[in-house]
């Protein structure tokens, strides 16, 4: 199985290292053998079509080396890439735009006009183009796997579509961004500062770029959306989500909440209906009063009623074991 990875940040080097730590595993299991044919960044694509030398890639992750560090890399874009290397699956983890999807709707598109199997963790592309991806997977005879794009770890997409496939799916609830909810948590734990606490969720990495993406409930309305679309079967774009970030909340209304036994959550909410999200009150011991970095999903159901899952919503390990998860699973489905 060849392997195309664009994008060597936090995500693809992690995948890269986890790729490299689990390939007993894999082939013991599942009788696979991956082999990375190339990595594309912004400053180039290192390639080998018997497959990159898997110490030096593991090293070049390890010191976090631009792609550019590779003996032999080329200077080519990621499109010239996609088009030029043969490969079975195209792993698209390049940073998210919400506005345009760009540059990753575009190597997705590319990569399925070119026959790859399309894995991806990148949020702006779903967010843009759900159906028009779907649908250009489905004519082009590829698989399309998001797994990594909402909850990190939490196999929330498949858990919904595969394990729960017997249901209606009436409600999703969800805290989806780690950033808010370690900072909610810290505050409501310690009275801690806002300001304090945004920084320290910065250093911990798993903050976005621009952290107004997580304090206004960016991020949770595009994880949203993509819910919506994946689960609900819906057709939502970003805007119809009602959207309101946890800027305004102070250690005063946290304590508060604290004293009538409840916590104040960044939550989700999509139905069939209705797309939002808001900072909520949830009863402590709820499934979603969960602290520190975590994200958790409820999910309200005709059969089943109510099933829930808590998990690390980031972080470049947890997020491999969903990419790892789409790998073996796109394998099986073509095998
Ligand atoms: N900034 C996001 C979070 C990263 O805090 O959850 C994962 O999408």
């Amino acid at each position: 199985m060849r392997l195309l990875i664009i994008g060597f940040g936090n995500l693809g080097r992690g995948l890269v290292e986890s790729l490299a730590e689990k390939k007993s595993f894999l082939y013991r299991r599942f009788g696979l053998k991956p082999r990375v044919v190339g990595v594309v960044d912004d400053s180039g694509a290192a390639t080998n079509n018997k497959g990159l030398d898997w110490r030096l890639l593991v090293k070049k992750a390890y010191q976090k080396a631009k792609v550019s560090a590779f003996p032999n890399y080329k200077r080519i874009s990621a499109v010239e890439a996609i088009e030029s290397v043969e490969c079975e699956i195209v792993f698209e983890l390049t940073p998210t735009n919400i506005q345009t999807g760009e540059p990753g709707l575009t190597h997705i598109k590319k990569a399925m006009k070119a026959g790859r199997h399309v894995i991806t963790s990148n949020k702006g592309p779903l967010v843009v183009a759900f159906r028009e991806l779907e649908h250009l997977a489905k004519k082009q005879g590829v698989e399309f796997r998001y797994s990594a794009s909402v909850g990190g770890a939490i196999p929330v997409i498949e858990l919904a579509r595969k394990l729960l496939a017997g249901n209606e799916v009436l409600e999703i609830q969800g805290v989806l961004n780690g950033t808010t909810n370690y900072i909610l948590s810290r505050m409501a734990e310690e009275g801690a500062p806002f300001d304090q606490v945004l920084r320290e969720a910065q250093e911990l990495g798993i903050a976005e770029k621009d952290p107004t993406l997580d304090i206004e409930g960016i991020d949770t309305a595009a994880k949203l959306v993509i819910l919506s679309n994946a689960i609900l079967g819906r057709d939502v774009k970003f805007k119809d989500v009602r959207r309101t970030g946890i800027a305004r909340i102070t250690p005063q209304a946290i304590k508060l909440a604290k004293e009538t036994g409840n916590t104040i959550k960044l939550v989700g909410v999509a139905t069939r209906q209705t797309v939002e999200v808001s900072p909520k009150l949830v009863p402590l011991g709820h499934p979603l009063a969960v602290g520190g970095t975590l994200n958790a999903v409820n999910f309200k159901l005709d059969l089943a009623r109510e099933i829930s899952i808590t998990g690390f919503g980031a972080g470049p390990r947890e997020t491999s074991s969903s990419l790892l998860g789409d790998l073996i699973d796109v394998c099986r489905t073509i095998a």
